[in-house]
């Protein structure tokens, strides 16, 4: 069956499991080969194997920069070329704006913004050599119109990951690379049930799903995508309207 991500080689961070797990899926039923890069690398290793023979798992700490060094010469290596990245990785957490201290502030830009600019960099080099590239961000609601449960911190990250997208769409577009965010608004996660998310101001009424991401995201991996760069494409039942 011809899929539209046949041949393609896909890295997606944070894989292992909840939005990046369904991101991974998604790339794969495609036709792509998926690297599941994340920092628990039983999870990326166990959920790689379960996608199937041509995807493989590797522990990645995308704010270490020797991981990302590591990550791009693995991908090289063993499928000769990067298609695909999707930068999914993140963390979240709730800290009240008068409590939050600056090492943890810290902490969320070098995981939910630093790992994405210098993986992207790395990345983006050998996209040029290729003139082709599809890059993915993930961002968030909370970054558009900060944070509703997460704080300044995740926010800030977060806006941090929408401009970063369009340089990247700016630096990339010559050479046939594009570079997009996608913003999920409430997905029904574990984290999302621990904090008792209700969709009150959704326009849907309903949380979203994981694999509802993972499709918007596809898109943006594709070649029906190919005149879109640069933007951010909400997926949030209608909870923000730009
Ligand atoms: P999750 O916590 O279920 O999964 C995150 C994955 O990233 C885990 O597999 C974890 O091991 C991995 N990870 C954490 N730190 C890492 C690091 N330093 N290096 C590599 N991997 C690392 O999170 P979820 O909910 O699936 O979120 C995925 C992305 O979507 C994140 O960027 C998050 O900020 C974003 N997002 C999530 C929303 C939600 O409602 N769940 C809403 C808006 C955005």
């Amino acid at each position: 069956m011809e899929r539209e991500l046949n041949g393609r080689v896909a890295i997606v961070t944070g894989g292992a499991q909840g939005i990046g797990a369904a991101i991974a899926r998604t790339l794969k039923r495609e036709g792509a080969s998926v690297i599941v890069a994340d920092i628990n690398e039983e999870g990326a290793k166990a959920f790689a194997a379960e996608l199937g023979e041509d995807c493989r798992g590797i522990r990645t700490d995308v704010s270490d920069m020797e991981d990302l060094d590591r990550l791009v010469a693995f991908a090289l290596e063993n499928y000769g070329k990067i298609d695909i990245l999707v930068n999914n990785a993140g963390i979240s957490r709730q800290v009240d704006f008068l409590e939050i201290e600056k090492d943890e502030f810290e902490k969320f830009i070098q995981v939910n913004l630093e790992g994405m600019v210098f993986l992207t960099q790395r990345v983006m080099k050998h996209m040029i050599e290729r003139s082709y590239g599809r890059i993915v961000n993930i961002a968030s609601l909370a970054g558009e119109r900060g944070g509703l449960f997460a704080g300044i911190h995740y926010s800030t990250s977060k806006a941090g990951v929408i401009v970063a997208t369009k340089c990247m769409a700016l630096k990339g577009g010559v050479h046939n690379i594009t570079a997009n965010a996608v913003a999920p608004g409430l997905i029904r996660t574990p984290m999302a049930e621990r904090l008792g998310l209700k969709p009150d101001e959704v326009a849907m009424k309903r949380l979203g799903s994981a694999e509802e991401v993972a499709e918007v995201v596809a898109f943006l991996a594709s070649d029906r995508a190919s005149y879109v760069t640069g933007t951010t494409m909400d997926v949030n039942g209608g909870i923000f309207m730009r």
